[in-house]
């Protein structure tokens, strides 16, 4: 019998449990305990690391998990490569649900990095506003250039004092394009630092910046082994072997 363990992180998974409910398959989903107030969705639910490979290992076999969907943020890579090394011990079958990274679009002024170190490397050195749309667990590299005006925005308020004097804005998105304009005019910001995440719920601040013209230090995403990855919902309800009842 089938029971899916959904190793959550994106808003897709959430649709994705909404869809396995209403197909009648038995599943888990799994929150990593970053965000304190997790969004909706209607599954049973565990939060917490599994406590690495073997953790996860343990937990697959333990629960009689049959599929894993690994519906992580692209950059959750740590938890992916468990994923994909326990699913490869126990023989469970694996699937990623992962969004196309974003391309440049002409107007587009993209320097693209491959970290956090290098998109701070990559800021200049006179002082400028910089809008910092990363995680707060990605910021400390930044205070090695303290003499930009930073902007962060985070989905909950920061629990400990930051690593350097910034303004928070707090905010869980999706963010409109009309939005992401006026934030970046009235606080004047020159740069922006983002993450390849894909999708259309981040990208209004890239679609902003090209409009004023705005240089773009863009984080590519972490490299991870192959996988079967997809990018729809419904992709992942037909590798379970189940009609998605999406849009009925
Ligand atoms: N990174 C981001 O920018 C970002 C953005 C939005 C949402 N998120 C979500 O926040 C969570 C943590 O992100 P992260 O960047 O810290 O991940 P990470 O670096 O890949 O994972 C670090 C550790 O956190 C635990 N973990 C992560 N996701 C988990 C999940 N869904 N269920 C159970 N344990 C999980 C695992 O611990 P053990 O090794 O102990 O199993 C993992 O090794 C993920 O669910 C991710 O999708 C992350």
């Amino acid at each position: 019998m089938t029971r899916a363990l959904i190793l959550g992180g994106i808003a897709d998974a959430n649709v994705l449990a909404a869809e396995i409910v209403r197909a009648g398959i038995d599943a888990v989903y799994s929150y990593g305990g970053r965000t304190r107030v997790p969004a909706d969705q209607p599954l049973p639910t565990r939060i917490g690391g599994f406590g690495g490979v073997s953790g996860l290992a343990g937990y697959i076999k333990r629960e009689r998990i049959t599929h894993v969907i690994d519906a992580t943020h692209p950059f959750a890579a740590e938890m992916s490569r468990h994923a994909i090394e326990a699913c490869a011990e126990t023989g469970t079958p694996l699937i990623a649900l992962e969004r196309a990274p974003w391309s440049k679009t002409p107007g587009d002024i993209w320097i693209e990095v491959s970290d956090v170190n290098a998109a701070a490397a990559a800021l200049p050195e006179a002082p400028a506003n910089v809008f910092l749309a990363i995680g707060r667990q990605h910021i400390a590299p930044f205070a090695a250039k303290p003499q930009h005006a930073y902007t962060l925005r985070f989905v909950d308020p920061p629990e400990a004092p930051l690593p350097f004097a910034a303004d928070v804005i707090v905010s869980r998105g999706p963010f409109t394009f009309e939005g992401e304009l006026e934030m970046l005019r009235t606080r004047g910001i020159a740069w922006i630092v983002a993450r390849n995440s894909g999708g259309d719920g981040a990208h209004a601040k890239i679609d902003a910046a090209r409009r004023l013209g705005l240089p773009v230090i863009m984080i590519s995403r972490p490299q991870l082994p192959e996988r079967l990855r997809v990018e729809s919902v419904a992709e992942v309800m037909e590798w379970l072997d189940h009609r998605t009842c999406l849009g009925a």
